[in-house]
């Protein structure tokens, strides 16, 4: 397939895999872009920049296709040093950074001095504005089914993308809710030029996570997801479990009243207790709803690969003979 986006970035099919916290480690990031997509590194679940470059160099080590680095601008209990993780970036020749949560307009001389393109993620069309105002290549627009931060709109990709799709003028994603070729063609159709996934990558055989965390994807439905955090306006999705179930019940309990230091034990430090140790009741981990279609483990390449050539099929049979009927 061929769109503005496999052209920006120099990829064979128009799927990116979201940075994810403890998952998108080199091993993941290198399958999908051997695998012809996007594989992005998560650039701080690497403590410090020093280690964040010998996680891109075990990358370049494992592919020669383009890859990226995700860097989260969320609120953090710790201030990461972003210019150096900038650095550690730049100084390996890594040349795409998808960037999340606060737009990353003070980092954008940076970028561009690097030669880097930026995709941005955001969740409403206004920040999808602002982002292609302050100089980013692209926008992958995450909506409100998707699994991590859907902000606090609450649009659903059906009404976000053609949103999107009227005022753009640089070429954007859709994110959120696709596991499939139907959501891959669904995306196209409704004005973007190619997916992101996060949770379908997670249930991959090089998805260097615990099995435990595998299992429960393939095991949990759609309804099996919870919104946290609203109340700080730092809304996150996540799969279910007994803590995140003591969350919901304190913030429904307390109101107004709640402090983040009622929920900090279920929400901080959690994701190596998940991700590593498979501790599945350790508290909150991002998840989307499009966990209701994942019940199988293929490997990265056959993921991909399925997707494209379900997604051509669809396109020459079933869409084609709509219009000939
Ligand atoms: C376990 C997990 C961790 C994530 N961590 C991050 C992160 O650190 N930074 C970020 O920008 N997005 C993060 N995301 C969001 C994904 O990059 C992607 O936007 C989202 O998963 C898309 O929705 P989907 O899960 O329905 O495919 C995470 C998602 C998951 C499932």
């Amino acid at each position: 397939m061929k769109t503005r986006i496999t052209e920006l970035f120099g990829i064979r099919h128009p799927i990116v895999q979201g940075g994810m916290h403890y998952v998108g480690f080199a091993e993941l990031a290198a399958a999908v872009s051997n695998a012809g997509g996007l594989g992005l590194i998560t650039g701080l679940t690497q403590k410090t920049p020093e280690l964040l470059d010998r996680e891109i160099r075990r990358c370049k080590e494992l592919t020669d296709q383009p890859f990226g680095v995700n860097l989260t601008f969320l609120p953090t209990v710790a201030n990461p040093p972003y210019p150096e993780y900038i650095d550690a970036i730049a100084s390996n020749g890594v040349r795409i950074v998808e960037t999340a949560g606060r737009n990353p307009e003070q980092h954008m001389p940076a970028f561009k001095r690097a030669g880097i393109k930026v995709l941005h993620k955001c969740t409403s069309v206004r920040h999808a504005l602002k982002a292609e105002r302050i100089g980013c290549d692209a926008i992958s627009v995450d909506g409100f089914e998707c699994g991590g931060h859907p902000g606090e709109d609450d649009i659903p990709n059906f009404v976000l993308l053609p949103l999107a799709a009227r005022v753009l003028k640089v070429p954007f994603i859709a994110s959120g809710g696709i596991a499939d070729a139907r959501g891959l063609v669904a995306a196209l159709a409704l004005g973007a030029e190619g997916i992101n996934m996060g949770t379908r990558f997670i249930a991959t055989q090089e998805a260097p996570v615990h099995a435990n965390v595998k299992r429960a994807i393939v095991n949990a439905s759609e309804l099996d997801t919870r919104l946290v955090m609203r109340p700080f306006r730092n809304t996150e999705r996540v799969l279910t479990n007994a803590a995140v179930e003591r969350v919901v019940q304190l913030e429904r309990e307390k109101g107004a009243a709640l402090q983040f230091a009622d929920i900090a034990a279920e929400v901080v430090g959690v994701y190596p207790r998940v991700m590593i140790h498979g501790d599945m009741d350790a508290g909150a981990w991002s998840c989307g709803m499009v966990v209701g279609l994942i019940d199988d483990l293929p490997t990265v390449a056959q993921l991909l690969d399925r997707i494209v050539s379900e997604a051509r099929q669809l396109i020459e049979q079933r869409l084609t003979g709509f219009s000939a009927a």
